[in-house]
């Protein structure tokens, strides 16, 4: 029987598309020498001790059951109080990952007589949640609200709701949605506006709350009753959860319906308590986010550089990007070549990982910078990057 899986990962391997867990192991050898361009930690938070952080040695790691049951602690109770006063919204409800978040709540809130309007790149796991029910959905071209608004004129009036779904920061290609284009054709054809700021939160608005905060404080006078906003605490927040924040009876919905919220054991109450000291530093060190936004200007004069200089052979290579976030690209057309320069950069002491098939379409580094980085680490992982390219 076992060959059958034997078969599977050989043609895995054939495809280039093989996840290789002993390279992981070893890379996890030499954890402490590497130098992290690849992680959402945006903010370096994940790394922080609890020392300074009030009461809590007396919280337990474990919740000891279902939110609904008996795993609710206060500092759930405390955490969503924190994310709706951060993000400007009635409610929040927490859920064990930033996956399950969006699984359960699109999975809740769409039916049979409703229609999905969705970014062609939106996260996997949005597209998991239309699976569940095999949802009505049209797929408009990324970040195109002109195919958006000729879809949703067409089909949006022979279904009950309409939910647009995309994400504001674009996991995989680090660029942004046009927020107020899709807030406005929302309003137009009385639709939901569901936004996925796994990679916005922490990083964009005056307090770091994400870009929808950022439109907000600019539109104070929006009616933003038909926005859902899902977010994780797994990127700039440095732990691991999700949550969607929006109007009580949105939450106290998805509190009664959500599957992933109800048949799931609550998250470890202690990571909640670390999950609110790091919004309240997130919100408290405006400097934290000054420091991540100068690295990215940084690598970007730094790759520009780079890309200016060298000969034609790096040249056809290197095609990269960045949009103003801590998310860079560099694109390749072989799956061969994006592994080499992952593993040159591996070999000189820097974790950038290829990004593959079937998550992207075209094979890419994704550099991650994060606000803890040094420019001399930013220096010579360019010196790295332009040697391995050469190479
Ligand atoms: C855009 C986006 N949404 C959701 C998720 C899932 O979040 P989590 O890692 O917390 O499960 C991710 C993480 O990869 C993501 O990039």
């Amino acid at each position: 029987m076992d060959r059958i899986f034997q078969d599977k990962i050989n043609d895995l391997k054939k495809q280039n598309l093989y996840r290789d867990q002993n390279s992981i192991n070893e890379r996890l050898s030499r954890q402490k020498e590497l130098i992290n361009f690849s992680s959402n930690d945006y903010l370096g938070l994940a790394e922080c001790s609890i020392s300074g952080i009030s009461n809590v040695a007396q919280i337990p790691f474990g919740s000891s059951g279902s939110r609904l049951t008996t795993g609710t602690h206060l500092e759930h109770k405390e955490l969503e109080d924190c994310i709706s006063n951060w993000k400007g919204c009635e409610d929040t409800i927490i859920f064990s990952s930033g996956y399950l978040a969006n699984l359960g709540a699109l999975s809740a809130l769409i039916d049979k007589e409703d229609v999905v309007f969705i970014d062609e790149l939106a996260h996997s796991c949005m597209w998991d949640a239309l699976r569940i029910h095999n949802v009505r959905k049209y797929i408009f071209a990324h970040n195109d609200s002109q195919e958006l608004k000729t879809l949703i004129q067409k089909y949006r009036h022979q279904y009950t709701n309409s939910f647009i779904i995309t994400e504001s920061v674009f996991s995989m290609d680090g660029d942004i949605a046009p927020l107020g284009d899709l807030k406005a054709i929302a309003d137009e054809y009385s639709s939901f506006l569901y936004i996925d700021e796994a990679h916005s939160t922490g990083i964009y608005g005056i307090t770091g709350a994400g870009l929808i905060s950022e439109y907000k404080e600019k539109n104070p006078k929006h009616d933003f009753s038909n926005l859902i906003q899902m977010g994780t605490l797994s990127k700039a927040i440095g732990l691991e959860g999700g949550y969607i924040s929006g109007s009580s009876f949105l939450i106290d919905f998805l509190r009664n319906k959500a599957r992933t919220y109800v048949y799931s054991t609550a998250s470890s109450p202690f990571l909640m308590k670390i999950a609110q000291h790091n919004i309240q530093k997130i919100i408290q060190e405006n400097d934290l986010r000054q420091k991540l936004f100068n690295n990215i200007k940084y690598l970007d004069s730094l790759l520009t550089n780079l890309q200016a200089k060298n000969e034609a052979n790096i040249k056809n290579k290197f095609h990269w990007t960045n949009f103003g976030s801590p998310i860079f690209t560099i694109q390749f057309q072989d799956i061969n070549e994006c592994l080499t320069v992952s593993n040159k950069l591996l070999e000189k002491g820097f974790i950038c990982t290829s990004i593959r098939p079937p998550t992207v379409k075209i094979p890419r580094l994704r550099i991650c910078i994060s606000s803890k980085h040094t420019h001399h680490q930013i220096l010579s992982f360019c010196t790295a990057l332009s040697i391995a390219l050469a190479a």
